[in-house]
């Protein structure tokens, strides 16, 4: 069996000796493909692989027909928008994403592009504090309720709106549950995006919505690009001054905003928020332990095609 690691931006080291270890514990050979760049590369290391783990690497149509031995695919990671899901069940390949292994991770570095924000990104004038102020976690799965975990050390008033989770789970935590996402946009200083891209979420964080944040309002994206209709943020930013937004996720308009919005925006050059240590071993090494089980216990747990 062929496990092949294909991480354009790579795990850090010690994760990668912990796959090693559980891949060729399991008799399996491991292949590294890292930095890759070009997809020709890839291409070229699938060919023999019955299975692959990646980050936000892009697996589409193409991937697929040339990887003849693929069966099993695991994004370590939460969000799988980068796997194309219906060439995977076309050609009976598995794929599978490592949920919560790499979600504290995320939520520190929003508490720190936070901080960074409201302390008007260090450039000596004074900021705001955190404390009392009124934090609004768009989407309440894993990266959400650390965040919230995280917020009452800052001693920050939470509220959180999730589509799809019960308001008790919310509140169970200690978290203000509110009814709509137009409410948790008017009710908040600082909203922090943790929604997936989806059909139903792109372009979804809007001029009309994200208007609906108080004055001085702080939007965090450690989510995905996709979820911000980037013209209507430059055009809202453009009319209210008082407005910071702080993303890990590089804008297709990066430039357009830097120009823009000096003081005002922030972005990652990469997108940082897994990069970590921990986040690197935890997702890594839970992949290359859902693979052995695929194959040696037919188990499809964390299975996210049909
Ligand atoms: C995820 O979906 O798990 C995060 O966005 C991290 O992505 P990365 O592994 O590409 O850093």
């Amino acid at each position: 069996m062929k496990i092949l690691v294909a991480t354009d931006k790579p795990f850090a080291k010690v994760a990668v000796d912990g796959i090693r270890k559980e891949v060729e514990a399991a008799g399996y050979e491991l292949v590294l493909l890292e930095k890759y760049g070009e997809k020709t590369k890839l291409l070229e290391a699938v060919k023999d692989v019955n299975a692959i783990i990646i980050r936000s690497d892009i697996i589409d149509a193409e991937v697929f027909d040339a990887a003849k031995e693929l069966k099993i695919v695991v994004r370590a990671g939460a969000g799988y928008d980068n796997v194309d899901l219906a060439s995977a069940t076309a050609r009976g390949v598995c794929v599978m994403n490592t949920p919560g292994q790499n979600s504290n991770a995320v939520a520190e570095l929003a508490f720190g592009m936070m901080v960074m924000a409201v302390r008007n990104f260090y450039n000596g004038t004074s900021g705001t504090e955190l404390m009392g102020k009124k934090l609004g976690i768009h989407a309440y799965g894993n990266v959400g309720r650390n965040v919230a975990r995280v917020a009452k050390g800052f001693g920050m008033d939470i509220y959180a709106f999730d589509a799809f989770c019960p308001k008790e789970v919310i509140e169970k935590d200690g978290v203000k549950a509110v009814s709509s996402v137009e409410e948790l946009y008017s009710t908040c200083n600082v909203v922090s995006l943790h929604i997936p891209a989806t059909p139903e979420t792109k372009n979804s964080i809007n001029y009309a919505l994200v208007n609906k944040m108080p004055k001085g309002g702080v939007l965090v994206n450690t989510a995905r690009k996709e979820v911000i209709n980037e013209a209507e943020l430059i055009k809202l930013m453009e009319e209210r001054t008082d407005l910071k937004y702080v993303t890990d996720i590089m804008p297709a308009a990066n430039d357009e905003f830097v120009s823009k919005f000096e003081g005002r925006y922030f972005s990652t050059p990469k997108k940082m928020g897994a990069q970590t240590a921990e986040a690197n071993i935890n997702a890594g090494i839970a992949a290359a332990k859902q693979i052995v089980s695929f194959f040696k216990d037919g188990c499809e747990k964390f299975r996210v095609n049909k």
